[in-house]
């Protein structure tokens, strides 16, 4: 049994760095990378508060497809350059934004989302997927949480 205290609570750099540490303890010696992210969507949702969407889309064939996720049947393929992930993917930089109504193109797979967090997942220097946050909540999300979601992403380089 995996049994992660998580604690919504705490300040978000700690909550991050546990967050990290879960992750790497549940990812470290799975060569699996669907079973990885699957347990790291799991775990964004059990750590971060007030979300309603964790999961990542995989860089194929040059579009992003969907991957493992928490919260709501989402859309399946994003081409690059549109919505705020195919942003992120596209670039290579994060994307925070505090109200997704505001953003060009963004892709409204749930209703309810009012701001993202998208962080790209880099190998030998390119994009292989994005980790995506949604919030019903406006400007849910700060420096702190990409810092935090960047964390993760870096260790996740080689391990989905
Ligand atoms: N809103 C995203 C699409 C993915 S869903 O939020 C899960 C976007 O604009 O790229």
């Amino acid at each position: 049994m995996y049994d992660f205290a998580a604690d919504p609570a705490l300040p978000k750099p700690e909550l991050y760095r546990q967050l990290c540490a879960a992750a790497d303890a549940l990812t470290a010696g799975e060569r699996d990378g669907i079973a990885n992210m699957a347990n790291v969507a799991a775990l964004i949702w059990e750590f971060v508060p007030r979300l309603n969407w964790s999961g990542f889309y995989r860089m194929v064939e040059d579009e992003l497809v969907l991957g493992p996720f928490a919260g709501r049947p989402a859309c399946i393929r994003i081409p690059l350059g549109q919505g705020v992930c195919g942003a992120a993917a596209r670039t290579g930089e994060t994307q925070l934004v505090e109200d997704v109504h505001t953003f060009p193109g963004h892709i409204a797979c749930d209703a309810a989302s009012r701001s993202e967090l998208v962080v790209p997942v880099f190998r030998d220097g390119a994009v292989i997927a994005v980790i995506d946050l949604d919030s019903p909540e406006p400007a849910r999300f700060d420096r702190e949480d990409a810092d935090g979601l960047e964390a993760l992403a870096a260790i996740l380089s080689d391990r989905i």
